[in-house]
């Protein structure tokens, strides 16, 4: 690491502090061997590379180190939905190359692709008709602002501040945390930042949720009557940490894009696919113009995401706004296929919020026992946990954070740490009451141990 450079904690856990150097001491010579050999292959960069630990299998909502030590997974970067390796998928993709299709160059279709776009319409909300698939989500991001751009004629964006929404110069510009784009030069002009309504955490120390809402919703109508020429408001309906927003606030957002033009961009890279106890998270609050989905698409094992528009919004026969090699993989899209039909067959998505809530409700009581716990917020089985130091001070708990996060890992319970103190809890939508209780316990154990 370049002397004098700190590590933003905004996206994850430090990948070079004392408790990895510590963590790492105590696997086995083993799997030290491989961390070692992958940290003298790959480029170095925060977040990722050296890596904490090598795994040799994924499986349900689990992840196998080489030590053969199990975790239950409850980051698994948001592709594990139907949970990894699920047998259906992997049958879909197996059967698939079998067929000898597994790759359609550009200017032909397949029938999984068809299939797949056909299911896409069918399952997210009514009114989105036309879909457009690349490989990852960042590239999907990309197709969305350029459709935008296209379509109404203007080039300038607003996003929020601390979301994550790709790599990629456009991705990176919208996103708001400084860890992607800084040292870069200058990123795609035009591109404004509010903040996301924070319930738990306002700058104002405003308690009502009716003025928290009007103070947020303010900063874009600022921007509106300085750039009535805005594109796209980009936004994740629930952030990644997780703050869930009032239905006003999507409603008064929905409202102020309508009156002015403007394109409504939800990023369900993370929530979509029943995360949050509905198959979308727009559900819970306004249809947007444009929904974009990645990561469990690919049904936890081939990369696949694209976004779904409305078909009056099918008017760019003249351009390619998504021209990639893979748009219309078919292994991809049989992957896809096969985890939504599982999904859908397996009530995953009614899991996902039963299971949200009994979480929540465990957790809870530890909140009444434990006052380091200072919010915990959440749709389904996307959860987040806000340590402080003090409930009054909401001072951020980071070294305790990270305390707690390798004793469960050594309990057998991965999960990440973002923006230094907030502990995310996001497992596969198959889990049950007993992988609750074991993450209720050793959360619990960790608190008692601090
Ligand atoms: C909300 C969100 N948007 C976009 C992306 C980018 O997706 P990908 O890594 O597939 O490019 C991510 C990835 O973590 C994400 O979490």
């Amino acid at each position: 690491m370049q002397p004098g450079k700190k590590i933003s904690r905004e996206q994850g856990d430090n990948n070079a502090g004392d408790y990895r150097k510590e963590y790492i001491g105590s696997l086995d010579d083993q799997t030290r061997y491989w961390i070692n050999e992958d940290a003298k292959y790959f480029l170095h960069q925060a977040l990722s590379t050296p890596v904490m630990n090598v795994l040799s299998a994924t499986e349900g909502a689990y992840i196998t180190d080489l030590s053969g030590k199990k975790y239950l997974d409850l980051h698994g970067n948001g592709v594990h939905n139907a949970g990894f390796s699920n047998p259906e998928v992997i049958a879909a993709v197996i059967r698939q190359l079998n067929e000898k299709l597994a790759f359609t160059p550009r200017r032909y279709t397949n029938i999984p692709a068809v299939k797949l776009a056909k299911k896409l319409t069918e399952i997210t909300p009514q009114g989105l008709d036309r879909v457009l698939l690349c490989p990852g989500g960042s590239e999907a991001i990309e197709m969305a602002i350029a459709l935008a751009k296209q379509v109404t004629g203007r080039w300038k964006t607003i996003s929020y501040w601390d979301a994550y929404h790709g790599n990629g110069f456009q991705a990176s510009s919208i996103g708001g945390e400084e860890h992607f784009t800084n040292g870069q030069g200058p990123m795609v002009p035009g591109a404004f930042h509010v903040e996301f309504p924070n319930y738990y955490r306002n700058p104002w120390g405003l308690k009502s949720r009716e003025e928290i809402d009007e103070a947020y919703l303010r900063q874009i109508t600022i921007i509106l009557k300085r750039n009535p020429d805005i594109a796209a408001i980009i936004a994740e309906p629930v952030s990644s940490t997780p703050v869930v927003p009032s239905v006003y606030y999507w409603e008064r957002v929905r409202e102020i894009c309508d009156a002015h033009g403007i394109f409504l961009i939800f990023d369900e890279i993370i929530e979509g696919f029943g995360r949050t106890g509905k198959w979308f998270a727009s559900e819970h609050f306004v249809t947007p113009d444009v929904l974009v989905l990645g990561k469990s698409l690919g049904g936890g094992i081939v990369p696949l995401a694209g976004i779904v528009t409305k078909d009056k919004y099918n008017i760019l026969q003249h351009r390619s706004i998504g021209h990639f090699t893979h748009e219309k993989n078919p292994l991809s899209c049989a992957a896809g296929l096969a985890e939504i039909e599982y999904i859908e067959k397996q009530g995953l998505v009614d899991n996902s919020r039963l299971m949200g809530e009994y979480l929540m409700q465990k957790l809870e009581e530890l909140k009444e026992e434990f006052s380091i716990i200072g919010n915990i917020a959440g749709k389904g089985l996307h959860i987040g946990v806000d340590l402080v130091k003090d409930r009054i001070t909401k001072e951020r708990a980071e070294n305790e954070a990270e305390q707690i996060m390798y004793d469960c890992l050594k309990q057998g319970i991965a999960f990440k740490v973002i923006e230094g103190n907030i502990l995310t809890m996001r497992p596969a939508l198959i889990i049950g009451k007993d992988e609750c209780d074991l993450i209720v316990t050793a959360f619990k154990n960790a608190l008692q141990r601090l």
